[in-house]
């Protein structure tokens, strides 16, 4: 039998944790018992996420493929789909399809020192990989997370962020730019904890996600940092429809990037005539 790559299957809600006052993520799991039990996906990877009446729209796996038999989002409610999502209670359905797009490398970041780099809700699609890596604490060097968002408020994963920093050698460091009162942490955005933290190259990747500006900049520091190009990842997003290479809403230049990315390096980003587009 043919398979049909727009099929969707349903999902039903087991958990839902509001993260901040618009984004939630929620643990689902697939109603069909021989789903739950066959279904695999790598870190980085996204679903076409639909619910009848509202829509469809891509939404990055934000577990690890490592935590087996279910699977979890963080989406921020920002339009139809994503609202009528958020109105969702524990137990109801939605539909989804996929896994799409390419994967975070990880055997290849095996003995190395690894700088994760996120603003927002880019946390989202990196966590995936973070506690892959985390669930395999011994194969990577030094770990150093560096974190912001607009306020503490909006800083997503909390709890994990605590969790994160008693994990032998790794280092979780945090920068809001409206800070309240009792705030501990940096001031500023991302780019500041360059000033409190050593960001060394030597053996090192750095993994990169958030608002366009911020991958921006964030680059432009590795660089200046002495980082190589081809060992600075990021995770881009761009309009799609279909996810899956056909309808060419998401190209730059000769891409697709919900099939050859949505994960590049920097060293190919470069490469695209059109990179003053891409951030
Ligand atoms: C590969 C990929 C992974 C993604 N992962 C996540 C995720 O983990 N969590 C999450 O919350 N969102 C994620 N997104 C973004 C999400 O798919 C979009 O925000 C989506 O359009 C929301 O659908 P909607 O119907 O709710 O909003 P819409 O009704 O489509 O849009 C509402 C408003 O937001 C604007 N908008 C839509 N998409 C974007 C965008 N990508 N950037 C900036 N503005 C936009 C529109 O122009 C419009 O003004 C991802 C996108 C991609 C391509
Ligand atoms: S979303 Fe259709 S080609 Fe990428």
């Amino acid at each position: 039998m043919i398979k049909n790559e727009y099929l969707p299957y349903q999902a039903i809600i087991e958990e839902i944790k509001q993260e901040t006052f618009d984004t939630k993520t929620f643990r689902v799991k697939f109603t069909a018992e021989n789903l739950v039990k066959t279904f695999s996906y790598k870190q980085g990877q996204f679903m076409e996420v639909s619910l009848v009446g509202a829509g469809e729209a891509p939404i990055s796996i934000t577990s690890s493929p490592s935590r087996k038999g279910y699977l979890e989002f963080c989406i921020r409610a920002i339009g139809k789909v994503t609202k009528a999502l958020h109105a969702l209670q524990k137990g109801d359905t939605f539909y989804m399809r996929g896994p799409y797009g390419n994967q975070f490398p990880f055997e290849e970041l095996k003995g190395k020192n690894i700088y994760f780099i996120a603003g927002g809700i880019g946390l989202a699609p990196v966590r995936s990989l973070m506690n892959l890596v985390f669930d395999h604490r011994k194969d990577f060097g030094h770990i150093k997370v560096l974190y912001g968002s607009k306020t503490p408020d909006e800083l997503c994963f909390k709890d994990e962020l605590e969790s994160w920093k008693k994990i032998p050698d790794t280092e979780v460091w945090l920068t809001v730019d409206k800070p309240c009162e009792g705030w501990g942490c940096s001031i500023g955005v991302v780019t500041e904890l360059w000033k409190e933290t050593d960001i060394n190259p030597k053996n090192a990747v750095a993994v990169v996600c958030g608002p366009p500006i911020m991958i921006k900049f964030a680059t432009l520091k590795l660089m200046e940092s002495g980082f190589y190009a081809s060992d600075v990842i990021m995770t881009l997003e761009r309009f799609m429809k279909c996810g899956l290479g056909k309808c060419g809403h998401c190209n730059i230049a000769e891409k697709f990037v919900c099939m050859d990315g949505p994960v590049f390096t920097y060293e190919q980003i470069k490469k695209f005539p059109v990179k003053e587009h891409v951030f």
